[in-house]
């Protein structure tokens, strides 16, 4: 039986967060030996926002180095930079091209990063064409990525089956998958806005970079609402309930057994442990992000994803520009 094919891809735009890692690289390392995996980091999707070019590339190759610290493994799955791949730059245009702009209007993504900037690049507008392309070329059927997403993969699904009516059958309808507890992590400082690497407050979200002890700090001064209970209510404490969220999807305890657990505590102890907790699960992910670091390998690694991904891609683009009308040659 062929594998189902799962593809992702996180932006180089700032170091990876608890949020990230919960919301969406996590579900990577679960899939990779089940289906035909494909990871990328986007760094065609990074660059709508202005970067400065010794970031971005540091960036790319840490956030490299974080998936296999993660635990993804290079042989089970393809692990590639987007700008090593030029196909998902000629797709991105063709999709832009089979998108309405009040399809693009309506993305909450482009309305927040765009708000209150007095000009934006034309790219930030377009990007979800680019994502839905990155998609549609690996022709996978699951995405695994964080509640933020949906939106944007609701579009994909939108231009797959507007290229598949006009065109003939072409691509794959994708689904998110998307996990129950950890979707959309909320802010340290204020639970009303999602944890982001791009926020400059660096107190509200933990980067898996983060040296342990300013993990510690960052948790013992994260916002808790007034009261002293432990108990999961998103609406009425928002704070603490996110807080429940993240120890929730760090040590696969239920919600239940968490409240349970410091039932009568006050928030000191919870907050302590969910400290160590954190500490637990990122201490031998940096030690391994160290050493695939030295080892020089990576670039050796992200070569070869470019060209098994390359592969697959370049075969749709044909494909699809064959379909279109374009002389193929
Ligand atoms: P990006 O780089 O913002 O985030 C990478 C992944 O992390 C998830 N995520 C979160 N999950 C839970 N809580 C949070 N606070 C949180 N913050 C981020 C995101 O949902 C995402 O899964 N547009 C994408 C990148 C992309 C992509 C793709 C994803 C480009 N092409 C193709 C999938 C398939 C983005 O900006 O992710």
């Amino acid at each position: 039986m062929t594998k189902l094919k799962v593809l992702s891809g996180m932006q180089p735009s700032g170091q990876l967060t608890l949020g990230n890692y919960i919301g969406a690289l996590r579900n990577y390392v679960k899939l990779q030996h089940t289906h035909e995996c494909y990871f990328m980091v986007v760094d065609m999707h990074a660059v709508t926002v202005p970067q400065e070019p010794a970031a971005l590339k540091e960036q790319s190759e840490s956030v490299a180095a974080l998936y296999l610290a993660a635990g993804i493994d290079p042989k089970a799955a393809t692990v590639f930079l987007q700008s090593t791949v030029p196909a998902h730059a000629e797709l991105g245009w063709l999709m832009t091209t089979l998108t309405y702009m009040g399809e693009l209007e309506r993305m909450t993504q482009f309305k927040d990063k765009s708000a209150g900037k007095e000009s934006v690049g034309a790219g930030l507008f377009t990007y979800p064409s680019l994502m839905a392309a990155d998609i549609m070329l690996y022709n996978a059927d699951l995405v695994p990525v964080g509640d933020d997403q949906k939106q944007h993969l609701e579009l994909t699904r939108d231009l797959a089956q507007r290229f598949n009516g006009r065109y003939g059958d072409t691509f794959t309808i994708p689904k998110g998958y998307i996990p129950e507890v950890g979707a959309r992590i909320m802010s340290l400082d204020d639970a009303s806005k999602k944890m982001s690497k791009s926020n400059p407050n660096a107190g509200s979200y933990i980067a898996l970079l983060d040296p342990p002890d300013v993990i510690r700090k960052k948790i013992s001064r994260a916002v808790t609402d007034s009261g002293r209970e432990v108990k999961y209510d998103p609406a009425n404490k928002p704070e603490v309930s996110n807080l429940i969220s993240i120890y929730s999807a760090v040590t696969d305890k239920s919600v239940a057994d968490i409240e349970a657990m410091y039932d009568g505590q006050g928030y000191g102890p919870f907050k302590k442990e969910l400290a160590e907790a954190v500490v637990a699960l990122i201490e031998p992910l940096q030690q391994s992000y160290r050493d695939i670091r030295e080892s020089g390998e990576l670039h050796r690694i992200l070569k070869e994803g470019q060209q098994k991904a390359s592969e697959l891609a370049e075969r749709t683009l044909r494909d699809v520009k064959s379909k279109m009308g374009f002389v193929v040659l």
